[in-house]
């Protein structure tokens, strides 16, 4: 839940890009006004924060609405909700300034890294520790959050992060993302991004380590992680350890959501648009210059295409999401869980596509400011943040202008 004010996107001139008359109208207004951006938004049409994609069927529409619905539905335990338990509905935490942006909840990870092994800890309750659990759970085991495993090697803050436009980060096919890996730095740039790749050999590209593959495998998994809601994917409990749950603390019949409950919220999150372009400043063009200059596009890449699919809006476009989705080696300093392949200190490039929305940076939070975050930057992105900190200050402010504005 959020209770926080948002001084930092209420600019005294609207953010939202307007029809061309009344952008020319506000121009005189507002600060100078070279041309429109096509911002993270991409080529699509204007559309509001929260707003679905352009271009979809009514019945497409229909599922959108739907699936927001599911994606608000509060549950409690006769529902399903536990035992244990982090939130009750998925937008108590995605859901700054819109359902499905951000959240200032902080959740625990945990896992467990053995000489170059990573164990998920998934035997006794899977990375994600809940931090509540039901009146019925207190009340027999007298506990009030899921005990933290004693064999992890690693514990991970991590923020709620926005999911709007994840759908087209979804429909980017693997052959886009695996151009882009240089495992070995080649080109020698310093930098070496490879994916995530899974037991099965698919490649893993959200969660903050990118360890999950597609938005159907999110969605399954954090029903059961997030709300201790059982669905067909995911038929069994959160167990605390690999003990059974004692018996009546979790009176609602397994799977508590049904394929339905799941493919609506699956379907809101696919057709969630990406956060609108901004209006672009004279600063915010020379810092989108600034931004490739210093190499903040070696691994923040501007755009990704999509490939074909059967929804029109998702199909051939392109998605500006400021990610090339793998993982990169950010230093000892960040360096927190591993998971899947990602080792310790690597993290997949963030998308900076919704960045607007937050007022903390880093998978923990840790930075309280954009210029915070790039400081924090080391291990392959040593060199771009050097580049950064030896701007001048006006070139600098530019640059994050630029970045704030995504
Ligand atoms: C308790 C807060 C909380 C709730 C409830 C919650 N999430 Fe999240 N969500 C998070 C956090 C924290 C992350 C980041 C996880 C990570 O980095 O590995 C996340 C990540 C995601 C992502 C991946 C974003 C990315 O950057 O790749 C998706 C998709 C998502 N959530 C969907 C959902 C859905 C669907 C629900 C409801 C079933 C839900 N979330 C409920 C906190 C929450
Ligand atoms: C080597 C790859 C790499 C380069 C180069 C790089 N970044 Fe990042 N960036 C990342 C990764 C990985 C993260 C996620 C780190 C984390 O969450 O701890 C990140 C996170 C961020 C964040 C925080 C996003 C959020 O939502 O919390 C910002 C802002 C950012 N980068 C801006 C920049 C800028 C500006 C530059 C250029 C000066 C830059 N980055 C260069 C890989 C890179």
């Amino acid at each position: 839940m959020s209770h926080r004010s948002r001084s930092s996107i209420s600019a005294t001139c609207p953010r939202t890009l307007l029809l061309p008359g009344a952008l020319l109208a506000m121009a005189a207004a507002c600060e100078p006004v070279t041309s429109p951006r096509t911002g993270s938004g991409g080529t699509q049409a204007v559309h509001g924060p929260g707003d679905p994609l352009p271009l979809l069927t009514s019945l497409q529409q229909r599922s959108f609405k739907q699936g927001n619905a599911m994606f608000q539905t509060t549950f409690t335990p006769a529902t399903g909700l536990g035992p244990l338990f982090n939130a009750r509905s998925c937008a108590e935490c995605h859901e700054d300034p819109v359902v499905g942006g951000v959240g200032d909840e902080v959740e625990t990870h945990a896992t467990a890294y053995h000489g170059g092994v990573c164990d998920d800890l998934g035997r006794i309750g899977g990375p994600v520790i809940q931090d509540s659990v039901t009146p019925a759970l207190h009340a027999v085991l007298g506990i009030d959050q899921e005990p933290v495993p004693l064999e992890a090697t690693g514990f991970g803050r991590r923020t709620t992060p926005s999911v709007l436009g994840f759908g087209l980060l979804d429909a980017v096919p693997e052959s886009e993302i695996v151009a882009r890996a240089d495992p070995d730095d080649r080109n020698g740039d310093g930098i070496s991004g490879r994916p995530n790749r899974l037991p099965d050999g698919r490649i893993g590209r959200f969660g903050r380590k990118a360890q999950i593959a597609t938005l159907h495998e999110f969605t399954s998994g954090a029903f059961i992680n997030e709300m201790g809601i059982t669905s067909p994917p995911e038929p069994r409990e959160q167990t605390i350890r690999d003990t059974p749950l004692p018996s009546g603390v979790d009176p609602a019949p397994d799977p508590e959501l049904g394929q339905a409950g799941l493919d609506a919220t699956e379907t809101f999150m696919r057709l969630l648009a990406p956060p609108p372009p901004t209006l672009s400043s004279f600063a915010e063009l020379q810092g989108r210059k600034l931004f490739a200059t210093v190499g903040c596009t070696g691994c923040h890449v501007p755009v990704l295409h999509t490939g074909s699919s059967p929804v029109r809006a998702l199909s051939n476009t392109t998605v500006f999401a400021y990610t090339d989705l793998l993982l990169h080696d950010m230093g000892p300093e960040l360096a927190d869980i591993c998971l899947g392949q990602a080792e310790p200190a690597e993290f997949r490039t963030e998308p900076l596509m919704g960045v607007q929305y937050k007022e903390v940076f880093l998978h923990d939070g840790r930075a309280p400011s954009i210029e915070a975050a790039i400081q924090l930057h080391s291990g392959e992105a040593a060199g771009a943040r050097d580049r950064f900190l030896a701007l001048s200050p006006l070139e600098r402010a530019a640059l994050l202008r630029f970045v704030s504005g995504l």
